[in-house]
């Protein structure tokens, strides 16, 4: 079973996915991060995000770079959203999550155009969403965990500027495939979320 899991920065689409994969047993892909290295590698190349041969040049990033914790800041964040417009990052990218999705036995794969592009074959696709407030109020709580210094309106403007450009670039935008099953979790626990998604698809699957 192929399990995709789409939905805009901080909806709380990486924690579901990862939850379905635990609860079905499957791997997992956080595409995001493959978008995030090239922002990354792109910023230490000294390169412009926004100019296509800069980001695809980008792309031949190291492996290793995917496990520097500087991809996780809302800085790469930001690269990456940059990045990922150029329809040349999205088709070098396509292969690596294809493969991933296509293995044997089946894949939960969580990003922004996973249920459209990357797999519409997937048995089970689920839009996560959630209001900016609740979105930002996680995304405010995790960065002060970690001590940074950030402020909530800050951490507003950045998700709203993001999710502009994800949903209105051209190619492969960020919406909900006809057939994604749209969970929205403003109100509910990381666990909750969870177990709503597994409803949800076992729902589907009868
Ligand atoms: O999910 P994330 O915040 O780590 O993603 C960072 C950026 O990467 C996001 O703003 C847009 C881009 N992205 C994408 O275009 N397609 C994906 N499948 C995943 C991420």
């Amino acid at each position: 079973m192929i399990i995709a899991v789409d939905g805009p920065t901080a909806s709380g689409k990486g924690t579901i996915a990862k939850g379905l994969a635990a609860h079905y047993g499957l791997p997992h892909l956080d595409t995001g991060l493959l978008y995030r290295a090239v922002g990354r590698q792109c910023q230490l190349n000294g390169g412009d995000p926004d100019n296509p041969g800069d980001a695809l040049a980008a792309c031949a990033f190291a492996d290793d770079l995917l496990a520097d914790p500087a991809l996780r800041s809302e800085e790469t964040g930001g690269l990456a959203s940059r990045v990922s417009i150029h329809p040349e990052v999205r088709r070098v990218l396509f292969d690596r999550q294809r493969a991933f999705a296509t293995q044997p036995g089946g894949a939960v794969l969580d990003g922004r155009d996973i249920g459209t592009v990357i797999a519409p074959e997937a048995q089970a696709k689920l839009f996560i969403t959630a209001s900016v407030a609740a979105r930002a109020g996680r995304r405010f709580l995790e960065m002060r965990s970690r001590g940074l210094p950030v402020t909530l309106d800050a951490i507003e403007a950045d998700l709203a500027l993001r999710d502009e450009r994800d949903r209105t670039r051209a190619a492969a935008p960020l919406v909900a495939a006809s057939d994604a099953m749209v969970l929205n979790n403003s109100e509910l626990s990381p666990e909750a979320s969870i177990a709503a998604a597994i409803r949800l698809i076992e729902r589907r699957r009868r």
